[in-house]
């Protein structure tokens, strides 16, 4: 079901400038040092309703790192790809409890990571991915940029080369993966692959538009079916779920939209059938989640009156 949203004038601008004094009570990320050069000032929102259009408040036209957003991008081009049985034999569905960067489950585990947003399993879904093609980094690019409509979209080769020096965790989760027989490809291959994934830079208004999808049962910005309706609705919960890492309690609860954050500021979120939306501000709360990009939606949500609950 589809419905028609009715956005008030002057309501983004009037989010961001109650939310600007929450600045400088977080942290930006900075362990991938390129990206502790960001402005930590920036604060913006984008709205794309169901019918295609997009406003926007603050900086939401300035491209910024996506990061873990990524993550469903990578997720839905691998729902492209495979059976669901070859993924879901692979990664879990559940909530990890632990940061998103933790080691502990994939050890205790035995290999196979809860979730496909947790670095553990995004790297099991990179790795799916370059099983499947002969040039990732690439088809990643053209998909993005078609469902965003923006064909300017690239990779920040300077963050991909810094996290790529900064490796070692992310190293040593896939090694352990592989030393339990889940992960097959060449780690340092599939590593450089993923670091581009998340290197990606993009706008508020283009991720908003970008994950429309999700809020359409799975069908893009220019009518595309990227994932079935089923696919997507499976999508919604788990990004619900595990979106936000250990603080995905938090989110639902104040906020009440399947959403993903990424260490770079931004979060997405969707309410199925009305909108999809994006906020990008790069100081992070204690989870690697951004701050005030939450309070941003939180007030988005109370002034809509909505949630998914
Ligand atoms: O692999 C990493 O650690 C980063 N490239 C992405 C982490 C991230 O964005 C977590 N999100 N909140």
């Amino acid at each position: 079901m589809t419905e028609q949203l009715s956005l008030e004038p002057g309501l983004l601008d009037e989010i961001v400038q109650q939310t600007r004094p929450l600045l400088g009570k977080g942290k930006v990320a900075d362990y991938i040092p390129a990206l502790a050069d960001v402005d930590p000032n920036k604060l913006g929102i984008a709205v794309t309703s169901i019918d295609g259009t997009t406003v926007g408040a603050g900086d939401y036209l300035e491209p910024f790192s996506v990061q873990s957003i990524s993550k469903v991008f990578s997720l839905t081009n691998a729902l492209m790809l495979y059976e669901e049985q070859e993924i879901w034999g692979r990664v879990g569905k559940e909530p990890s409890g632990h940061s998103f960067n933790s080691l502990v489950q994939v050890e205790l585990e035995r290999g196979i990571p809860r979730n496909p947003f947790i670095n553990a399993g995004a790297l099991v879904i990179a790795d799916l991915l370059q099983s499947r093609l002969g040039a990732p980094k690439q088809r990643m690019l053209e998909v993005v940029r078609m469902m965003s409509g923006n064909n300017g979209i690239c990779y920040d080769k300077q963050v991909a080369d810094s996290e790529y020096q900064h490796s070692a965790r992310n190293a040593a989760i896939a090694y352990l993966m592989k030393s339990f027989g889940n992960f097959h490809n060449d780690v340092d291959a599939v590593l450089r692959n993923y670091f581009h994934y998340c290197a990606l830079k993009m706008s508020c208004a283009d991720l908003s538009r970008a994950m429309l999808y999700l809020a359409n049962r799975g069908q893009t910005l220019s009518g595309q079916q990227l994932v079935s309706a089923t696919q997507t609705r499976q999508l919604n919960a788990l990004l619900a779920t595990s979106g936000l890492y250990d603080g995905a309690g938090e989110f639902a609860y104040r906020v009440g939209m399947p959403g993903k954050s990424g260490v770079g500021g931004g979060i997405i979120a969707v309410i199925p059938g009305l909108l999809s939306v994006c906020v990008w501000s790069p100081e992070l709360d204690g989870h690697g989640n951004s701050l005030a990009g939450t309070a941003l939606l939180e007030r988005l949500c109370q002034a809509l009156g909505r949630s998914i609950f």
